[in-house]
């Protein structure tokens, strides 16, 4: 099956002590190719420990994880990051900040291209320049900056650009605008509601923002205390909205969702 297959996933943090945590408990979710699902849950419900379960971060306590049909429960997280990109909060990560947007640009290429790296011929500056051109940041004339120069909203647009560029099977985006000002945040959902369409990627997307999170992409889910607690697509998601969404986890979970970081929109 193409996409990514999550069968039956457990992780327990600190087993045995008294902080021992269940982070994943039994999460099960067939993500079709093409999907672009947007995640939601309160602060702590295992959002980031799904994303990183993916990556293979750490060993699962069982489970297995198939993508495009490939058994990759067992791959280093190094073989899986070939075929799976990332993003998070802070844009630094990921990006070698005190090389330049074309190093950088060109780093993420090789990794699927498998050239050697600081070999950025003219072709790939005059490829790097129209990619960044369509951004439409003025970022092509920045190929020579420095990354770390960047303003936080140009980082993540090219930090964006660094993920996709090799065609992942699986884009992960980790609350990727949260340390945004609202407008910026907002140009930089537009730009990846762009990339993932026009690419056709299969991409899962962390939100705290209710609003953006129905309005993007084509199925959401909620997480809570480990598990997948909602999971809404196709016309039941279309006529949700916040405040129905709403009730819906508080009947599937008996709780209310936390909201002090949930942002209505
Ligand atoms: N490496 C870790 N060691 C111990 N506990 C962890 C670790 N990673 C996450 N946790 C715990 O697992 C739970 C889920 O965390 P996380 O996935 O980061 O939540 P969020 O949904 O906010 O992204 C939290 O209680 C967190 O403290
Ligand atoms: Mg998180």
């Amino acid at each position: 099956m193409n996409g990514l297959n999550l069968i039956g996933l457990k992780k327990t943090f600190e087993r045995g002590t008294p902080n021992e945590k269940v982070g994943l408990d039994n999460v099960n979710l067939e993500v079709r190719r093409g999907d672009f699902i947007t995640v939601l849950g309160s602060n702590g419900a295992g959002k980031s420990t799904l994303f990183n379960a993916i990556l293979g971060k750490f060993r699962l306590d069982r489970g297995t994880i198939v993508l495009d049909g490939e058994d990759i429960t067992r791959q280093k997280d190094y073989q899986r990051a070939l075929n799976i990109g990332c993003l998070y909060q802070n844009p630094l990560r990921g990006t070698a900040p005190n090389m330049t947007i074309e190093e950088n640009l060109a780093l993420a290429y090789t990794r699927k291209a498998s050239r050697s790296f600081f070999a950025v011929n003219r072709r790939d500056s005059a490829f790097f320049r129209d990619l960044l051109k369509d951004l439409d940041l003025g970022l092509e004339d920045r190929l020579k900056t420095k990354m770390g120069l960047l303003s936080g909203g140009q980082r993540q647009a090219a930090s964006l650009l660094m993920a996709t560029i090799a065609e992942p099977k699986l884009l992960l985006l980790d609350e990727h605008t949260a340390a945004l000002d609202p407008a910026t945040a907002e140009k930089v959902l537009a730009l990846t509601k762009r990339i993932v369409s026009e690419r056709g990627l299969t991409c899962l997307m962390i939100t705290h923002n209710m609003q953006s999170a129905l309005t993007t992409g084509n199925r959401t889910i909620i997480m809570d205390d480990g598990r997948i607690v909602l999971d809404v697509s196709g016309t039941e998601r279309n006529s949700l909205t916040v405040p129905g969404l709403l009730d819906l986890f508080r009947e599937r979970s008996g709780r209310m969702l936390d909201n002090d970081r949930m942002l209505l929109g």
